[in-house]
């Protein structure tokens, strides 16, 4: 058998991607205020930016958009992403959502009060805000392991079970549920294993607490389970993932990541208990029940996706990807989060910059550096994300300074990895010349998305 894993599906439609040189990349990043979200697209090589409703759609993906029932009300489309979906997570009720924060917006307005916390591996950004919004506390308890960049471990998604069930014990009136996040964004892409998402339903349950899932990237979830745990090996990913789903009372879904579409979302709830008050919210902020924001056309194009999402050469090719980039970045010694994620690679910035003070937020700085060198565009997950000024004008910074580059689906090809990690090895070669920043302006919230900066020296 050759070694080469290839990527599982030829190019029928291509995008060009517009070269530009180091002296133009250098005016671009100027102009963009030293902020690489202030970037034209047009102007990025590689984007890297965020792995969500940014990957390529397939033929078949293409032809159901031709088939898409536009329908105010019981729209063929819908009917049929409803069998998709029942299918996958043997529940009964499918909401289709405009993305993921709108499922969890609508679905955590339905069911939570004021005063309530909710449990979770690590809740993503836009979770924890719609929890907070609602005055609901939300708390992380993903194992030790999961925080420890360079420790292997082959789950370190899970959920620290003995510090839920502490939880349970003295909160458990303030719990509404129990939430999971598969694969674990905020940790590293890192998969939970299916042992333990059994024993944390189960825990739940014992209290009378339904599990709800946080499922983007179920799909890597189920391909990380396969490979890693005992007694999957032989399981298909259908399989594995309609397991996965077995044990919750409901999800709510990105399809922009896993959907294998750009733009998407849903819940899916088991019994019927908070069924109503989430399609009265529906209505209220995305549409009719039927549609719940999208178009027809979209409904479609994620019941193909679906399908598409859980192939297993498709997946293997995928997560091999992530490994073989951390590969090249090992072989240059760049420290990155261990092992490798399914959607994305945490470069540990320290390693690169290890002498630069978090003052000057070596992340940021390395990020920046990714895209003068070589036009990579990827994200800071540091102290400008995390930190913040207080009234006092003094900075609070982050623990870790990583950059996240995460990878869009069926996009990128073997040698724009090749290229990328001759680029980080080059930007490590030239680390002693990269130059930290200082905040020049900045927003009160998110302020990563619009602050500005200039060279700190
Ligand atoms: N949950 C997780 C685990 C996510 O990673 C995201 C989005 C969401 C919920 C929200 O979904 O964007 O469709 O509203 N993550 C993207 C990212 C934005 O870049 O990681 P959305």
């Amino acid at each position: 058998m050759p070694k080469t894993l290839i990527e599982p599906f030829r190019i029928k439609s291509i995008e060009p991607i517009k070269m530009t040189t180091r002296a133009q990349r250098e005016q671009l990043l100027e102009a963009a205020r030293l902020n690489v979200f202030l970037l034209r697209a047009e102007d990025v090589l590689i984007d890297w930016l965020t792995d969500s409703g940014t990957g390529a759609m397939s033929s078949r993906q293409w032809g159901a958009v031709m088939e898409g029932d536009e329908s105010y009300a019981g729209a063929r489309s819908f009917y049929r992403l409803e069998r998709v979906v029942q299918e996958l997570t043997g529940m009964a009720h499918f909401v289709p959502t405009h993305q993921g924060r709108a499922a969890e917006k609508v679905l955590f307005g339905a069911v939570c009060e004021r005063g309530q916390l909710v449990p979770n591996n690590c809740h993503f950004d836009t979770t924890r805000a719609n929890l907070e919004y609602l005055g609901v506390e939300a708390q992380d308890l993903v194992i030790a392991e999961g925080l420890q960049p360079s420790l292997v471990h082959p789950f370190k998604g899970n959920i620290d079970l003995a510090r839920v069930a502490a939880l349970l014990e003295t909160e458990g009136a303030r719990i509404p549920f129990g939430m999971l996040t598969v694969t674990n964004n905020t940790g590293g892409g890192q998969p939970v294993s299916m042992a333990n998402i059994r024993d944390y339903a189960a825990l739940l349950k014992r209290h009378g607490k339904p599990l709800v899932m946080d499922v983007c990237r179920f799909a890597e979830n189920a391909m990380f389970i396969k490979m890693r745990e005992p007694g999957y090996a032989q399981v298909s990913i259908r399989a594995i993932v309609q397991e996965m789903f077995s044990y919750a009372d409901g999800c709510t879904m990105s399809a922009k990541k896993d959907g294998m579409v750009n733009m998407g979302g849903f819940i899916a709830l088991r019994d019927d208990r908070w069924i109503e008050p989430v399609r009265n919210g529906l209505i209220l902020a995305e549409g009719f029940p039927t549609y719940g924001g999208l178009a027809g056309r979209d409904l479609e194009a994620l019941a193909v996706g679906l399908e598409e999402g859980i192939d297993e050469d498709y997946l293997r090719y995928r997560l091999r990807t992530a490994e073989y980039l951390g590969e090249r970045l090992e072989a240059a010694g760049v420290g990155f989060m261990k092992p490798t994620g399914g959607h994305a690679v945490y470069i540990d910035a320290r390693t690169v910059l290890p002498q630069m003070p978090v003052a000057q937020y070596p992340a940021w700085a390395l990020c920046n550096a990714l895209y003068l060198e070589g036009g990579i565009r990827g994200v800071e997950v540091g102290s400008v994300m995390f930190g913040k000024r207080l009234a006092d004008g003094t900075e609070t910074f982050h623990a870790m300074e990583l950059v996240r580059l995460a990878f869009p689906r069926r996009m990128y090809t073997q040698s724009h990895f090749d290229y990328a990690a001759e680029v980080i090895a080059e930007v490590k070669a030239k680390a002693a010349a990269i130059r930290g920043v200082r905040i020049t302006k900045q927003p009160r919230l998110l302020r990563h998305f619009t602050a500005e900066f200039a060279w700190a020296s």
